[in-house]
């Protein structure tokens, strides 16, 4: 039996990440996330379909594998604070590895527009939490002004370390299944994620550790699709906040990443995203925030418009937990009248339909 403990992305990568050699790695153990069979999704499609549960990261996210690589760069390099713009994940994840490091977070959100876990999490970390009467693009402007300004350093996915440590995710799909897959889905909002996966898929098959790189098919909500349309949504709005961007600032690269890769981008209603998320959660065991759930909600709808991934190997990120966003998990139900029994067996026995 393998005793390997996992070291954290850094320290299991170190070779294959472009960073200054010698980094100490602040981790908090994060990647080696689970790769999960879907049996409804892969009897859907005829397929063979797998979740990246990048729920179980230590902060519930798939940002804290960039976030490890920013902060131990800025700290190598003399960071004393760090800053981010984020929808709620970015800032829940650089609080928790800049006070595991011993640097001051500073956190820009757009007002009243972070699920409930989040803002607990960079609150309860300490973090300078400021909400910015204004969307996440607003936001990330400021924190490029405050970081070309005052001694911080810029943590957002526009720093090219985060997407060294983001990119691991393919290197960990490519060595669970013994290649890459003919397919890799996920949702989409600033657009760092779509580019580090491309850049580890590249890294991996030109290192010739995979014979192939998937095509990259990537998903935004109808009420923020700048790259379904190709034009700024300059008032973004959906549901699932994570992804509630405008003008992604990874734009470009992700555009590449799907030109590159024969993919393509497509838009999805919030009443499909909270769907597949609620499936997600009852078929497969897997709760994820809403935003997260849009990879799947996207294979679905091709499937529906006729597109075939029938003998294909499908993987589906799913970015998120969903104890991060319980109300919106929960609106969708409606009025939830709680079952109560008095403290017998039968009366539990009835109430739960056994007799
Ligand atoms: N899913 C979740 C749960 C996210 O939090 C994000 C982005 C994405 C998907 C999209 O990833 O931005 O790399 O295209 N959240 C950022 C944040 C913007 O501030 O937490 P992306």
């Amino acid at each position: 039996m393998s005793t390997h403990q996992w070291r954290g992305v850094i320290e299991e990568y170190r070779d294959l990440l472009d960073i200054p050699a010698g980094t100490p790695a602040i981790t908090l153990g994060e990647g080696g996330t689970p790769l999960v069979t879907s049996r409804w999704l892969s009897e859907a499609g005829d397929a063979e379909v797998w979740l990246k549960v990048e729920g179980q990261n230590p902060t519930g996210s798939f940002k804290d594998r960039g976030m490890t690589a920013a902060i131990s760069v800025a700290v190598h390099e003399g960071a004393k604070a760090c800053v981010c713009a984020s929808t709620g994940n970015t800032s829940a994840s650089m609080a928790a590895y800049a006070v595991k490091a011993g640097i001051t977070p500073i956190v820009l959100v757009p007002e009243g527009k972070i699920a409930a876990g989040k803002m607990a999490q960079a609150v309860i970390h300490g973090a300078q939490v400021i909400q910015v009467r204004g969307n996440f693009d607003d936001c990330l402007k400021l924190s490029r002004g405050l970081a070309e300004h005052y001694p911080v350093a810029l943590v957002n996915s526009v720093n090219p370390v985060r997407l060294e440590g983001q990119k691991t995710a393919s290197f960990e799909v490519v060595d669970r299944l013994g290649d890459a897959p003919d397919f890799h889905l996920l949702p989409v909002g600033n657009a760092g994620n779509i580019s580090a996966y491309w850049l580890g898929y590249q890294q991996y098959a030109a290192a010739g550790k995979a014979t192939k790189r998937p095509v990259m098919r990537a998903f935004q909500a109808e009420g923020a699709a700048p790259l379904v349309t190709g034009e700024v949504f300059p008032h973004p709005e959906t549901k699932a906040t994570a992804i509630r961007i405008g003008n992604p600032a990874s734009w470009k690269l992700a555009e590449a990443a799907a030109a590159e890769s024969g993919g393509r981008f497509a838009s999805l209603s919030d009443t499909q995203i909270l769907t597949a998320q609620r499936n997600l959660a009852a078929r497969d065991g897997v709760f994820v925030e809403p935003a997260s759930a849009a990879g799947v909600a996207g294979f679905l709808q091709d499937l529906e418009r006729g597109e075939s991934y029938a003998g294909k190997t499908v993987v589906i990120t799913v970015t998120g937990h969903g104890l991060k966003d319980v109300a919106t998990a929960l609106e969708s139900f409606g009025t939830l009248e709680p079952t109560v029994v008095d403290a017998e067996v039968d009366a539990a026995a009835a109430a739960a339909g056994l007799i």
